[in-house]
């Protein structure tokens, strides 16, 4: 046996000992014949040094069940979260489920069916589990986004493994600065900034399936579609169409979770945000697209818009965002003979905020108006806004 470093090793050479991680978890066991591919995974882990056997002899036997049981692991849990958020967005309501079927929950299970994704899924569950629950509902959500774009299975497999891998950098980043609840130093956010690029170079390095999409998703989903963002100035077009999605993905995950310093927002509230506060971050068809597939303004929700108060009569998929409504108070607490606007109709009337909590309490004790009663009947429909009352408009 020798040692080599790992700039000097070569394929064809075996290893002597398991390279483990700090759980001791063998990426690599004794007795691999190392290749092209595994020697740069060497090289992007940081291993500086590795021992290989001479002719003859033979390599440390290794234990391997170690890994086997520590992919299994990351297997079960990630099937257990992909369960729970499918439940959660499927059966919520809150997802057209048309495209959560089908091709979506197989390509899932292929990913995780493949060892060099578990390998790499697990690195990152030991590393931060917030970060792998996140990589997992950004891999479900952006290949419910490919879906909605009729994404052929070839094209939804990089997309949904780019979205569980978007953030593989991140074991790169100490988990103190990761899950700081306070706001993170200059320094701070400068080694977060760099999870990006060292992402796209793990993935560029491990030479596997799609290796250049991969890394390239990685690299870009932090990056604008106006320029900004980071890690570097490259605007619209330059954006990988899939980074594109994994970006709109990533930041509706991200909102729509809890951490131990923000609650989890509701997906209205994450609609305006990306929609209304985020001008020029996303591409705006796929944004759309998303949100219109989205019930982000339930049925029987309560919305205060530029036509008066409303209550929301349909929100048929496609459509989520400009629902069917029901006015039936002005915006200074006047109660009116109710009527409805489909607002994908009347582009002109817009919605100011959903009323929820101390808001809708205040304005149904202020009217002495239960407004679900308004379900139960149709009412005349306005089509134009010069036929609103007063004029109103947005
Ligand atoms: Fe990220």
């Amino acid at each position: 046996m020798r040692t080599v470093a790992t700039d000097d090793l070569q394929a064809g050479m075996m290893i002597a000992e398991d390279f483990r991680n700090l759980h001791g978890v063998a990426y690599l066991k004794a007795g691999t014949i190392l290749t092209d591919r595994s020697i740069r995974q060497l090289q992007t882990m940081g291993v500086t040094q590795a021992t290989i056997c001479d002719g003859g002899e033979n390599p440390t036997t290794p234990d391997t069940s170690g890994l086997q049981e520590h992919l299994t692991k990351t297997q079960r849990f990630a099937h257990a979260i992909v369960k729970e958020k499918l439940d959660a967005f499927c059966l919520d309501g809150l997802m057209n489920p048309v495209f959560l079927r089908g091709s979506l929950p197989r390509i899932i299970r292929k990913i995780l069916d493949t060892e060099d994704d578990l390998i790499a899924l697990t690195q990152i569950l030991e590393h931060d589990e917030y970060t792998f629950r996140h990589s997992v509902g950004v891999a479900i959500i952006s290949g419910f986004i490919g879906r909605l774009c009729h994404y052929s299975p070839k094209k939804l497999f990089p997309l949904v493994r780019g979205g569980f891998l978007h953030d593989i950098g991140k074991i790169d980043v100490p988990v103190e600065i990761l899950n700081k609840p306070a706001k993170l130093s200059n320094e701070e956010f400068e080694i977060v900034q760099r999870h990006p690029v060292t992402g796209g170079e793990r993935l560029l390095a491990a030479r596997g399936e799609n290796a250049r999409t991969l890394s390239l998703m990685a690299v870009q989903h932090h990056q604008h579609i106006d320029g900004t963002g980071y890690p570097a100035s490259q605007a619209s077009e330059a954006i990988n169409r899939l980074a594109r999605v994994v970006a709109i993905a990533d930041v509706y995950d991200a909102l729509t979770s809890a951490r131990s310093y923000k609650v989890a927002y509701k997906p209205h509230i994450a609609y305006r945000i990306m929609k209304k506060l985020s001008r020029g971050q996303f591409d705006e068809r796929l944004l759309d697209l998303f949100f219109n597939n989205l019930v982000i303004f339930p049925v029987g929700s309560v919305l205060e818009t530029s036509a008066g108060f409303a209550i929301v009569k349909a929100a048929p998929f496609g459509a989520t965002v400009r629902p069917r409504i029901c006015v039936f108070a002005d915006d200074r607490y006047h109660m009116h003979d109710p009527f409805e606007i489909d607002l994908s109709k009347v582009p002109g009337v817009s919605v100011s905020s959903l009323l929820e909590d101390i808001s809708l309490i205040s304005l149904t004790s202020r009217l002495r108006l239960n407004p679900a009663e308004l379900l139960e009947n149709d009412y005349p429909e306005i089509s134009s806004l010069d036929d609103l009352p007063n004029g109103k408009s947005a």
